[in-house]
């Protein structure tokens, strides 16, 4: 049995610089990873198969068109076949902003490239991971990076110092397309960054001059992205609170893993919560800009 773990994606800015003529639009966003995940894991099997379990299993279904079924059939080239028994623990809400169903698909690439000895290397897999979602790619590495073009141009992150997260859902699903449709306002242009932050308040200082250019509309569509943003910033320790994606999931930056969690149990249990640090904090350059 092979496990790999989806760590959620979470957007520390986000801005959109552009649109597409094909309606995508440009964003420049500053994305790192944790601190909860799904759970993906695979045995060998004659067919392709999918089973979901988990505290958020019972809101998606295992049909063809799930992201993980097609992020297995695009690891196989034309008329190859190689089954598995795909078992995804879902603990992270659907349609929530924190990329869950691009990190299923992410995992799912890693996994079944071991599974069937595909050999593919990180930057291939990115490639086959562009197709399946705009956030599927930086997922593939699930390290801090800076992604722009709609997604799927990962440039190196600056080194990150230490800090705690805390991710909150209000349990109401958000569907993207309606946020982007519901955003006004023009483009923002594209962040300048250092190269590092020697610890988590610096950091807080530069991303509280950024924001997340889908904020208001998200809270235009779901109010109760109000009352999160509230709570997080009343927590001790909490240095910025600001929403993730397209939302409605929120999150709060602590100077340390073991705040966030202090704070996570502080939070009404109707809502969902996950404290702690981030997923492998290490720079990644996948495909390195021009
Ligand atoms: O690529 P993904 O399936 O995650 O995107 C869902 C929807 O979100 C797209 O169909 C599009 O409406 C919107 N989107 C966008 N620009 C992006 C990413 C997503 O407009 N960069």
């Amino acid at each position: 049995m092979l496990l790999e773990p989806a760590p959620a994606k979470v957007n520390l800015y986000l801005h959109v610089t552009g649109r597409r003529e094909d309606g995508y639009h440009l964003l420049d966003s500053l994305a790192v990873f944790g601190p909860a995940a799904d759970a993906l894991q695979a045995v060998p099997a004659e067919t392709l198969s999918l089973s979901l379990e988990g505290p958020f299993g019972d809101a998606l279904v295992a049909e063809a068109d799930n992201l993980v079924l097609r992020a297995a059939r695009a690891l196989l080239p034309e008329g190859v076949m190689h089954g598995a028994a795909l078992r995804l623990t879902k603990c992270l809400p659907v349609a929530s902003g924190i990329g869950g169903g691009s990190a299923d698909a992410a995992a799912a690439l890693r996994l079944l490239n071991r599974l069937w000895a595909t050999g593919l290397d990180e930057a291939a897999l990115a490639a086959l991971a562009a197709p399946l979602g705009a956030d599927v790619p930086v997922c593939v590495a699930s390290r801090p990076a800076v992604m722009q073009g709609i997604g799927e141009l990962i440039r190196p992150a600056p080194t990150l110092p230490e800090c705690g997260l805390l991710l909150v859902n209000p349990r109401v699903p958000l569907a993207t397309p309606a946020v982007f449709r519901a955003r006004q306002g023009g483009f923002s242009p594209p962040a300048v960054l250092p190269e590092s932050w020697p610890d988590a308040a610096a950091m807080a200082t530069d991303l509280a001059r950024l924001g997340n250019d889908l904020e208001a509309a998200a809270l235009s569509l779901c109010s109760p992205i109000g009352e999160v943003l509230a709570a997080l910033r009343g927590q001790p320790g909490c240095l910025l609170a600001r929403m993730s994606g397209s939302g409605a999931t929120c999150f709060g930056l602590f100077a340390t893993p073991a705040e966030a969690e202090t704070a996570a149990r502080a939070m009404p249990s109707t809502w969902w919560a996950s404290g702690g640090g981030l997923y492998g904090a290490r720079p990644v350059s996948l495909h390195p800009g021009p």
